[in-house]
This record gives structure tokens, C-alpha cells and sequence, in this order.
């Protein structure tokens, strides 16, 4: 994507929404989230909301934070229908919003934008567990752990924000439904600069991710859409998988068109034992045991390793096997694409594979284990390894489907006080930990053994936790968790089975 087009989508997404960037004087000004329920400017959520994925609410207060404010005052102060609007400066903060309908919105001037600036010290910039959340307009940078991160929250709508050098994570919904991450400028990531993580029906769009180690994931997820994105300079450029250990045990349903993925021969710089310090540098796409993924009119290019990669779970490294959750891509199709130039300087197991079908060339389209009932269009325009078993596509494109967003914002989720434990596990703690597996911390199962019968002990370890392991980082504090949820996630994480 040129300058020219980053700046027609930036545009474009600022103004979809009917907010008018930086054209609000002091008069409306509403300081320090009083509450002014006479006001009557353009800011009613209901016209604020069109062509989102949030929920409509009725009035909508507006607090104006500025430089030298903190964010979170005015997000406890907010309600239901609020928008909060971060004026330019610098917020050494960490956000925690865990009502529902809350718009967080930068506001940017002449190009100052509000920075969201973690010090290299605090752990993550914007954390939302409410539904209809909008996160707009920020540039965050120095966090260690998340740019945004959702936990359970429905109908959600991430845009046009600007992550630098962040840590884990750039933007990253987890167990949400209904949502949208678009004309988002992400780079410097050390796993996924767009990590969707089991959550259902999301668009991803508009938005640029390079220097990070995979650009933009698609993970125990269902019903997605990544189009019209710059995925550029990552070790792996858009990724569909499934990692095995989580509670959702499944991908599919996802289509990838009209992307750029360009050059991503990045040097894998992942977390030693992460799932993506397995991907070979050089990875436009990889398909890991993901099902029903379509992949057209994306103009794939410069990519070492290969253009495509189709895997399955015993041929991926760092991957431990989960019975319930199938190792096998089923229906991967492959239509027509744009690919040049890649594989020129490929694995070994790819040029193995090459000299088991006295293939020469540099590979375009490369798949190594299982796949069941896959298809290709025009294969005799790449160099094609592993897919002969691969039937011709009977379908050209995925035209006849805008998007797998709901024309209607979902219900939030009903949480009790019973499901206190098991929201939290799966909205925070599965982030990093995975029942059998090595991700970001050690398996629940190695927890699991060290604290059976002491939920206490492992709820005092999370408020504070003290660097044990040589070989993991530190675990970032979760005392923002109140001692109640602390023990019961605590009680919760003891118990799982999966
Ligand atoms: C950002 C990643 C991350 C998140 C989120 C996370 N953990 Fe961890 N966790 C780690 C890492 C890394 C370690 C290993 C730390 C070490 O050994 O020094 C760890 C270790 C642990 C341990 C082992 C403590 C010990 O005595 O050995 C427990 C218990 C634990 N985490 C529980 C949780 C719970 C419960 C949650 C959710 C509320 C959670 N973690 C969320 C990364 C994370």
C-alpha cells in the first residue's frame, strides 16, 4: 500500500463513522467525566454508530481528556453509551475498561497524536472486557504485553490505530464475537501484530502490519474475513491455524483476498517456544490445520520461503498435538492469486519435498503433511510442491459474501458470578497459557501439579508473580483482577481438564 492509499483509508475510517476528527472547540469541552446529559453536539451514539459493529445507545455523554489527565479517571467515570476523547499528549497508563459501550477515541491534531506510552515497564495499553467497545485514533507504543487486548467482549470495533514497538500482542480480540479491525498501522511486534484468538465472526481490513514476527493471525477462530491489508516485512504474513490446547479446538471459515503480502523474510525473533518462533521466515501464508480457507486475489510476493504453506500439525514445530482438535486442513482453496518471486531461498524440508517430486524452481505453493480436499486454480502458473492430490477449485471467488459481521450487534455475554473463574481463564490467562502446551508461560497441566490443592498460593502468584523460569519471561501482574475473580480464576485454572 502507497502513502497515498494509507491516507485515503485512514480517512476514509475516521470518517465512517460520522466523527469529525479534531473539530470540536473548548466549549464542549466536559472535563474530568462529568456527566452532561444536555449536551447536544454531534456526538449521540446513534449517529455515531452506522455501518459498525457496536451496539446503539441512546444520549452519550462526551469526556474530554487532555495531556496531563489519565484516561482510566474518565473511563470510571464513563457510562454505558459514553465516548471518551483522548486529546494529544502523552498517557503513561494502562486502561482498563470493563463496562460495556465505551468509545475511547483519540483525537488527533496536526498530526499529534494522544500517545498511550508503556515505558517499556507496563504491561498493556488498552484492556476492554465490556461489549461495544470502540478503540480509535491512539498511537500506543513501549507496552510489554498487548496494544489492545479484548477479553470476551462482543462487538468491537478497533481502528485506525497507530502500535509501535508493543511488545506480544499489537490488537488482539479474544473471545469476542461480532467485530472489526481495520486501518490499524501495526509494527515491532514480537508474535502477532493482529491476533484474533477464538472469537467468531470478525473483519479485518485496511490495515498495515510489518517488522513483527506473523502480521496478522486468524486462530481458533471461526468465520473471518482479512482483506485489503499491507502485510509486509514479517517473519509470516497472514496465518491461519489452529493451536492446539485451547478451549476452542477449532479454524475455519475464513477468507483471505485482496491482500499485499510482500517480502516478509523477517527473522523470526519470536519468544523462544512460542507457536510463532516456529514459523519459517520467508511465509507469506500459512495454513495450519485450519479448515474451509479461501485464499484469492492476493498479489503474493518476494516471499523466501514460499507464497503459500499448507500444514498440518505434525509438520509444524513447537506444536504439541491435542486430541480434540483435528491436525488436518480440510478444503483449503487456493484460487487466483498474484505470486512472484517467492521460495528463492527456501527451507530444507521444502527442497526436500521438492526432490521427492523432481521439482526445480523457486516454490510459490508448498504443502507438507495431511490435507483433505483441497483445491487449486491454474496450478500450472506456480511452482506447486505437495498438491497433487489437490483437485482443480469449482468456484472462482468469494464475491457474493461482503462480510461475516451480523446485521445485528450480538447480546453480550451474560456472565455470573459462577462463570467469574472460567471468563477470566479463557479471556486472560489462555492468552499465554495452553492446557498441554508451551506458549508465552508453561502449560496449565506443569500448574496444575505445582499448586493442586492450593488455589490460594496460585491467586497470590498472580497479583505478584516473581520470575521463576530461566527459559520464560517474567508473567505480568494481574492486580487489576480483583481478590475475589483472582481466586476464582485461580480455582477455575486448577480444575480444567483441556
Ligand atoms: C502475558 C502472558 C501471561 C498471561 C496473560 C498469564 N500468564 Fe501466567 N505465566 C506467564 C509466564 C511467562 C509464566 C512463567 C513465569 C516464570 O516462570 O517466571 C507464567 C506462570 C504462571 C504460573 C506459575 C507460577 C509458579 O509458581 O510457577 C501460574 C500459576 C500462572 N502463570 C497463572 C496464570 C493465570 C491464572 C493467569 C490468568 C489470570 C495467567 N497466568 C496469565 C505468562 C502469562
Amino acid at each position: 500500500m502507497n502513502a497515498k492509499l494509507i491516507a485515503t483509508v485512514l480517512v476514509a475510517g475516521a470518517f465512517a463513522g460520522g466523527l469529525w476528527i479534531g473539530g470540536q472547540g473548548d466549549k464542549t469541552v466536559i472535563s474530568d467525566g462529568t456527566r452532561n446529559t444536555s449536551y447536544e453536539g454531534g456526538f449521540r451514539a446513534d449517529t455515531v454508530t452506522t455501518g459498525g459493529a457496536a451496539a446503539v445507545y441512546e444520549g452519550g455523554a462526551v469526556h474530554v481528556v487532555k495531556d496531563g489527565e489519565s484516561i482510566q479517571v474518565a473511563v470510571n467515570a464513563a457510562q454505558p453509551g459514553d465516548t471518551i476523547r483522548v486529546m494529544p499528549g502523552t498517557y503513561i497508563e494502562t486502561v482498563y475498561i470493563d463496562k460495556d459501550g465505551i468509545r475511547l477515541i483519540g483525537v488527533i491534531e496536526q498530526g499529534n497524536w494522544p500517545t498511550l506510552e508503556g515505558e517499556r515497564r507496563l504491561n498493556d495499553a488498552v484492556l476492554y472486557s465490556g461489549n461495544n467497545i470502540v478503540v480509535e485514533n491512539l498511537k500506543i507504543t513501549h507496552y510489554k504485553g498487548n496494544a489492545i487486548m479484548g477479553q470476551a467482549g462482543n462487538n468491537f470495533e478497533i481502528r485506525n490505530n497507530l502500535i509501535v514497538d508493543t511488545g506480544v500482542y499489537g490488537v488482539f480480540p479474544q473471545l469476542g464475537q461480532n467485530g472489526i479491525v481495520e486501518g490499524n498501522v501495526i509494527s515491532g511486534i514480537e508474535d502477532a501484530a493482529i491476533y484474533v484468538g477464538m472469537s467468531d465472526n470478525v473483519h479485518v481490513a485496511h490495515n498495515e502490519v510489518f517488522d513483527s514476527v506473523a502480521g496478522i493471525e486468524i486462530e481458533n477462530s471461526r468465520h473471518a474475513i482479512v482483506e485489503n491489508n499491507y502485510v509486509h516485512n514479517n517473519t509470516g504474513g497472514i496465518l491461519a491455524f489452529i493451536t492446539p490446547g485451547l478451549p476452542i479446538k477449532t479454524t475455519r471459515d475464513v477468507i483471505i483476498r485482496h491482500n499485499f503480502i510482500v517480502d516478509n523474510n523477517t527473522a523470526n525473533f519470536g519468544a523462544p517456544g512460542s507457536t510463532v518462533s516456529g514459523i519459517p521466515a520467508g511465509t507469506g501464508i500459512l495454513i495450519m490445520a485450519a479448515d474451509e480457507v479461501v485464499i484469492h486475489d492476493n498479489i503474493i510476493t518476494g516471499n523466501k520461503t514460499a507464497g503459500v504453506l499448507v500444514v498440518d500439525h505434525q509438520n509444524a514445530s513447537n506444536v504439541t498435538i491435542d486430541p480434540e482438535s483435528d491436525p488436518v486442513p480440510d478444503k483449503v482453496a487456493i484460487l487466483n492469486n498474484f505470486m512472484m518471486n517467492n521460495g528463492f531461498d527456501t527451507i530444507d524440508e521444502v527442497k526436500a519435498l521438492m526432490l521427492t517430486e523432481f521439482k526445480t524452481g523457486n516454490p510459490d505453493i508448498v504443502r507438507a503433511g495431511d490435507a483433505r480436499d483441497g483445491c487449486i486454480s491454474d496450478r500450472h502458473r506456480y511452482v506447486v510442491v505437495g498438491v497433487k492430490d489437490f483437485a482443480d477449485c469449482d468456484f472462482d471467488n468469494t464475491d457474493a459474501i461482503d462480510t461475516y459481521l451480523l446485521p445485528e450487534p450480538v447480546a453480550a455475554r451474560e456472565i455470573d458470578q459462577s462463570e467469574q473463574g472460567k471468563i477470566t481463564y479463557l479471556g486472560i490467562c489462555t492468552g499465554c497459557h495452553t492446557y498441554t502446551g508451551r506458549m508465552i508461560g508453561p502449560p496449565v497441566q506443569v500448574i496444575q501439579a505445582l499448586y493442586m490443592d492450593n488455589p490460594k498460593g496460585l491467586a497470590e502468584y498472580i497479583a505478584a508473580p516473581i520470575k521463576k523460569r530461566e527459559d520464560y519471561p517474567e508473567m505480568p501482574p494481574q492486580n487489576y483482577l480483583s481478590e475475589e475473580v483472582r481466586l476464582a480464576v485461580a480455582e477455575y485454572m486448577l480444575q480444567v481438564s483441556n
